[in-house]
């Protein structure tokens, strides 16, 4: 009998059921009311006094080692048919999984860092907060420039002052502290911080105190452009804009140069683009004009440079500076300034194929 138990032994410990009827049968033949066990149990009744003893434990060890096989094994099975009743369905229709969008704002900001990263040019920040002498003084601004007047500018009181027209902040030096009106501080942080050539566009926000409208907004974005070497021509400032204009609008978009005037440039023109709604036949964007201004730009005047403790006898350069509303305007045919900054979902969704 023990030889059969061994051999049984052997059995149950390979026995790998493959479904529920295989582990059934298996239930039967061991641990049925008729199965082999049982039969063993009978069997053992019939053996001498001498034999029960040894015999006795081997069979129940025997049969609680069946029972637990047939336990581990009915286990296994049903988690495998758990795993098999969550498996996907791929017929299902999938839980909406949504994807934020860019802002619009930030797409043509991308886009343009990334036609000007090609030309070589860095990518620089400065502060919000600013002082007069970035802003204005080291710009050339002459002191009684309308720009500098308080309707155009937002200052900044640290303690609260409530008087008209009380005591503004200082940057210590007792000049006033003010929101930046353009980013063209940045080319002064620049330069004063470093020595030519440089070769860098400075994306940012700008604060001007304007009423909000569909056309004109309290903030808003600009993208500053700076190049200063040896022997830099208005020629470069050209044929660099006529290539980003072409990549940013598609090739064959007209430019042309107005003169213009600006305290920090000179000579000073403003770039008008063909416009890129109408394709220059006219329409209401370009107001039947065919044409688009989208930047202000010029060669840096040399008081300027010697603001920034440059020598303006050996480095000449360029700047220039547009705002990121209205080319994104021009783009994606955006009437109306106020939709950049009121987080309307609906508007902001249809940008959502535009992930970068
Ligand atoms: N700072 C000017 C503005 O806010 C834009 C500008 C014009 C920037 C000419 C420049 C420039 O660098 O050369 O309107």
């Amino acid at each position: 009998m023990q030889e059969k138990i061994s051999q049984y032994t052997s059995e149950i410990n390979s026995f790998q059921p493959k479904n529920n009827d295989e582990l059934e049968a298996f239930r039967i033949r061991f641990l049925g009311t008729k199965g082999i066990i049982k039969d063993l149990f009978e069997a053992f009744k019939t053996v001498s006094a001498e034999e029960k003893r040894i015999l006795g434990k081997v069979l129940n060890e025997f049969k609680q080692m069946a029972e637990a096989k047939y336990q581990i094994l009915k286990e296994s099975l049903e988690t495998v048919e758990k795993s098999a009743d969550s498996e996907l369905d791929l017929t299902l229709p999938g839980e909406g999984f949504e994807l934020g969008a860019r802002h619009p704002l930030s797409l043509v900001r991308k886009e343009i860092i990334e036609i000007f990263k090609k030309l070589g040019f860095n990518v620089a920040e400065g502060p919000e907060i600013e002082d007069d002498w970035h802003n204005f003084s080291a710009l050339n601004f002459p002191e009684e420039h309308p720009a500098r007047d308080m309707q155009d500018t937002f200052f900044i009181r640290l303690s609260p002052d409530p008087s008209p027209g009380g005591e503004g902040s200082t940057n210590g030096k007792g000049e006033a502290i003010a929101l930046r009106t353009h980013t063209s501080s940045v080319q002064v942080r620049m330069m004063e911080a470093g020595k030519p050539p440089f070769r860098a566009i400075m994306p940012g926000r700008v604060y001007r105190n304007e009423a909000i409208s569909a056309r004109a907004h309290c903030f808003f974005h600009q993208v500053e452009g700076l190049y200063i070497d040896e022997n830099v021509s208005f020629a470069d400032l050209k044929q660099t804009l006529f290539h980003f204009v072409q990549e940013l609008f598609g090739a064959g978009t007209k430019v042309r140069f107005r003169p213009s005037y600006f305290p920090f440039t000179e000579p000073s023109a403003e770039m008008d683009i063909s416009c890129s709604i109408c394709k220059g036949d006219g329409c209401q964007f370009c107001k039947y004009s065919g044409w688009v201004e989208i930047l202000g730009c010029g060669m840096v005047d040399p008081n300027v440079l010697e603001n920034c403790n440059i020598d303006s006898k050996k480095f000449t350069g360029y700047a220039f500076g547009m705002g990121i509303e209205r080319i994104t305007n021009l783009k994606y045919q955006i009437k109306d300034l106020r939709l950049f900054s009121e987080n309307d979902i609906r508007f902001l969704k249809q940008f959502q194929s535009e992930m970068i």
